[in-house]
């Protein structure tokens, strides 16, 4: 087998070819990464169409910016193919394709599956392969492994190295990216973790190892269910609070400046994205193979699940209250379709959630989202699908009954929508900086 000194040489050295399986959210980003740290790298996607925009020098992300798409592929070391038999040609190759639930809420690992069939048979010795999707403990070793064998003929650990490193990005976080955030890796061998530690090194910071793939698979669903059932645990608070007339951002602002054993989250109109709301679930499915019930993540799932249902009532009750009218024929407008602010991505978006309850109580219904220009065309009710978002202007924000923010954008005009004078139903406490205290009849924090 090609060596781990000869491997970890082609990383110092920069002589490696990296691939990387997947280029959405997670994969583009890291595809890049290696090229700017001067890495032949080669991008592998079945979705044509991103091919396409990639060779043209396109971002389909937008957070991701175009230039430096341009600039990567614009290198002749630097490639983005649908043809896995390229696979064959490079030292590394990163898997980061998706990991949803199936219909019954169940890990659907079939995109790794459908992966590691692809790239079997041009599987080479002395090869790295890492899985970066998040995934339940034993998936590296369970799933991904076996499936490689078969198709190659080589042998894990003996052949081919394997790795699971998971991936930390937290798309529109100006802060930190995929290249400044420390990375776990975790592996079944010292040879294949040393050599998964060289290849990350090069491009982020800081390389943290533990001690196998099933330890670095449980450190990225711990992270995840950390932030779920903090999440859960606020929302339940705000809906306690909110009873007691105590506003729960007020509490959390003060309660954050205890020095220590204090985090802050936050509240909102429930979860989204195609991590949090997800990943949890993961182990709640492995964990019943060890009769074992994750009753923390049933139980965020549970409260976290609720909360747009929670903003429809308060939403109904402030129409009622405030304007004598039913949610039934009320013009609302949702702002912000987005699970969270500053990115365009609409997976498990609670704004998603909020429109089909409403348009099933037979409001009317508008939204706003600078970041996505129509409604995504997966939706259940296919006369919402294709909308487009409106303009943000005072005449049409003055000609819905309420306002419900769903999605706290940084670039939306908060001011102007202040300045209007309308029923606002705030899930975000976007408008606390303008509309101050208890002083407003029309602001109703939910
Ligand atoms: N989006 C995030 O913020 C984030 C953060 C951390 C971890 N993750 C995890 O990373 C993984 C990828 O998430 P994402 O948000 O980048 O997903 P994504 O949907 O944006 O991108 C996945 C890409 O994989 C491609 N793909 C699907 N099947 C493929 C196959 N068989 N071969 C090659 N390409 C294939 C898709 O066309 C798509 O371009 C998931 O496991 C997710 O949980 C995501």
């Amino acid at each position: 087998m090609t060596t781990k000194i000869e491997f970890i040489s082609k990383i110092t050295n920069t002589s490696a070819t990296i691939g990387v399986i997947g280029l959405g959210y997670v994969g583009l980003p890291l595809m890049i990464g290696f090229a700017e740290q001067g890495f032949s790298v080669v991008g592998f996607d079945i979705d044509e169409d991103k091919i396409i925009k990639l060779e043209k020098g396109e971002s389909y992300i937008e957070h991701i910016d175009a230039e430096g798409i341009a600039k990567m592929m614009s290198n002749p070391r630097c490639s983005a193919t649908s043809d896995f038999s390229k696979a064959a040609n490079v030292d590394a190759l990163m898997i980061c394709v998706p990991t949803p639930l199936t219909k019954n809420r169940e890990p659907d690992i079939s995109f790794i599956a459908a992966t590691a069939k692809a790239i079997a048979p041009y599987l080479q010795v002395g090869q790295l392969i890492t899985l970066e999707s998040t995934t339940y403990p034993g998936t590296t070793r369970e799933v991904l492994q076996p499936i490689l064998e078969e198709g190659s003929g080589l042998r894990a650990h003996k052949d081919f190295f394997v790795a699971y490193s998971p991936e930390r990005e937290d798309p529109g976080n100006s802060q930190f990216g995929t290249t400044s955030i420390p990375k776990v890796v975790g592996a079944d061998t010292a040879d294949s973790l040393e050599v998964a530690v060289a290849l990350y090194e090069t491009v982020v910071p800081q390389v943290v190892s533990v001690s196998s793939a099933d330890t670095a698979e449980a450190v990225k669903l711990t992270e995840n269910i950390y932030r779920a059932v903090n999440v859960a645990l606020v929302n339940e608070l705000k809906m306690i609070f909110s009873a007691m007339d105590i506003d729960v951002w007020e509490v959390i602002e003060a309660a954050k400046t205890k020095p220590f054993g204090f985090t802050a989250f936050y509240p909102g109109p429930g979860l989204g994205g195609h991590c949090i709301p997800i990943d949890p679930f993961y182990l709640t499915w492995k964990a019943r193979e060890f009769k074992l019930n994750t009753r923390f993540i049933e139980l965020a799932g549970e409260i976290n699940h609720y909360m747009p249902q929670y903003v429809v009532s308060e939403l109904a009750k402030a129409l009622n209250d405030k304007k004598q009218k039913s949610v039934k024929g009320s013009r609302v407008l949702i702002v912000g379709l987005a699970y969270k602010k500053n990115v365009d991505d609409t997976r498990e978006s609670p704004s998603l959630e909020l429109l089909e309850l409403l348009h099933k109580l037979g409001a009317e219904l508008d939204y706003y989202d600078p970041h996505i220009s129509q409604i995504p065309m997966t939706r259940k009710y296919p006369e919402l699908v294709g909308k487009h978002s409106i303009e943000w202007t005072a005449d049409n924000i003055k000609s819905y009954d309420a306002i419900l923010i769903s999605t706290d954008h940084d670039q939306i005009d908060w001011k102007l929508l202040a300045e209007q004078n309308v029923l606002i139903i705030d899930t975000r406490n976007a408008m606390s900086k303008y509309i101050q205290g208890k002083n407003s009849d029309n602001l109703v924090k939910a």
